[in-house]
């Protein structure tokens, strides 16, 4: 018999590259995905499209607060939890309501309905944005934990939540703190995708401060492996960086997109935006030796393969505006 598995946030930038590689492995999948406008929900659609089209996926087109969670959870063996309000900088003022209902509320029900469920194990995607602002480089799990975003925090609040749920009802999980993941699909708010349509569609890139901060990029399909790991395994650790190993700084990276698409673009720096860290570097010592975890695609490669997915995004949108004009 075929072995179940559900994804929340499948329609998502990880969470469709995740449902597309299980289906690959030979499992059912039901993805669950609210289609929120923090973005283009058709962008969404796009997503979401090539697993539609497959046997053994279903998708649940609802809010996991309004949702019959544990309906949906019988019989599965792994709950990937990627469902979220994602962005850091927009997490500030009346925005945080959503962050909380998305990233606290959600992940609480999600725990409650897997209480009531028993026996599924639960991978929760979390995030480099729960360690805060640290000289202390490379950060390791153990690293001290001092979001400065709202949306840090409100990822800290959902490890917090897991790891209770496991001190008082012996819940099977791993949490996956992921450094900056890039790759086709990326959420257009993020800096590759910003940078890359500034340079495709001739706009201007605006860096926030010197343009020196660094990340730990991670390309998707590293992050997606990382996922497939932490659901087979059985050792005791709960919490992984999940890193991709190219640390690089903001104007490194405008240098290779530059190389890539081969434009010029003019290019504006403003002030740093508040709840940005200045720098992320992953410890995935972890990682490596308890899930075997190896990132596997390195800068340019994985730059590469987002610019030629966003090329092909913009002239199959410059196709369906041309068509019947
Ligand atoms: C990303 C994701 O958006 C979060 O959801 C995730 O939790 C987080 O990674 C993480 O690693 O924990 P961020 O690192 O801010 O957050 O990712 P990008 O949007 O790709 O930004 C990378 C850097 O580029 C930041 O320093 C940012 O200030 C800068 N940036 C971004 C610009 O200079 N200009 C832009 O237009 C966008």
């Amino acid at each position: 018999m075929k072995r179940k598995v559900v994804v929340t946030g499948a329609a998502g930038f990880i969470g469709s590259h995740l449902c597309e590689r299980l289906l690959d492995d030979g499992y059912i999948v039901t993805g669950i995905d609210s289609f929120t406008d923090y973005y283009d929900p058709e962008r969404k659609r796009g997503n979401i499209r090539a697993s539609l089209s497959r046997d053994g996926f279903d998708l649940v087109e609802e809010d996991i607060n309004k949702c019959d969670l544990a309906g949906v959870f019988k019989g599965a063996e792994t709950v990937f939890h990627l469902a979220a309000q994602a962005g850091v900088r927009r997490s500030w003022g009346s925005e945080f309501s959503f962050y909380i209902d998305s990233n606290i509320l959600a992940t609480q029900k999600i725990l409650e309905a897997l209480r009531e469920v028993g026996g599924v194990r639960l991978v929760y995607s979390s995030s480099s944005s729960v360690y805060g602002e640290t000289r202390d480089l490379p950060m390791n799990e153990e690293h001290r934990l001092k979001p400065v975003s709202p949306y840090g925090a409100t990822k800290l609040s959902g490890e917090d939540l897991c790891a209770l749920y496991d001190f008082n009802f012996d819940l099977s999980y791993a949490a996956l703190r992921y450094f900056t993941v890039y790759g086709p699909r990326q959420r257009p708010d993020m800096a590759f995708s910003r940078f890359i349509t500034a340079s495709l569609e001739g706009g201007e890139i605006e860096v926030y401060g010197d343009g020196r901060q660094t990340r730990d990029f991670t390309f998707v399909s590293d992050a997606v492996e990382a996922n497939i790991l932490a659901a087979r395994y059985t050792g005791d650790e709960k919490i992984f960086n999940i890193g991709g190993g190219s640390r690089v700084s903001v104007l490194d990276v405008l240098e290779i997109i530059r190389k890539e698409t081969g434009k010029e673009v003019k290019t504006s720096f403003l002030e740093r935006a508040k709840g940005d860290v200045l720098d992320t570097w992953a410890d995935t010592t972890r990682a490596s030796s308890e899930l075997g975890f190896a990132p596997a695609v390195k800068l340019e490669e994985g730059l590469a393969k987002e610019v030629a997915w966003y090329k092909d995004l913009i002239r199959n949108r410059n196709g369906r505006q041309g068509f019947g004009k």
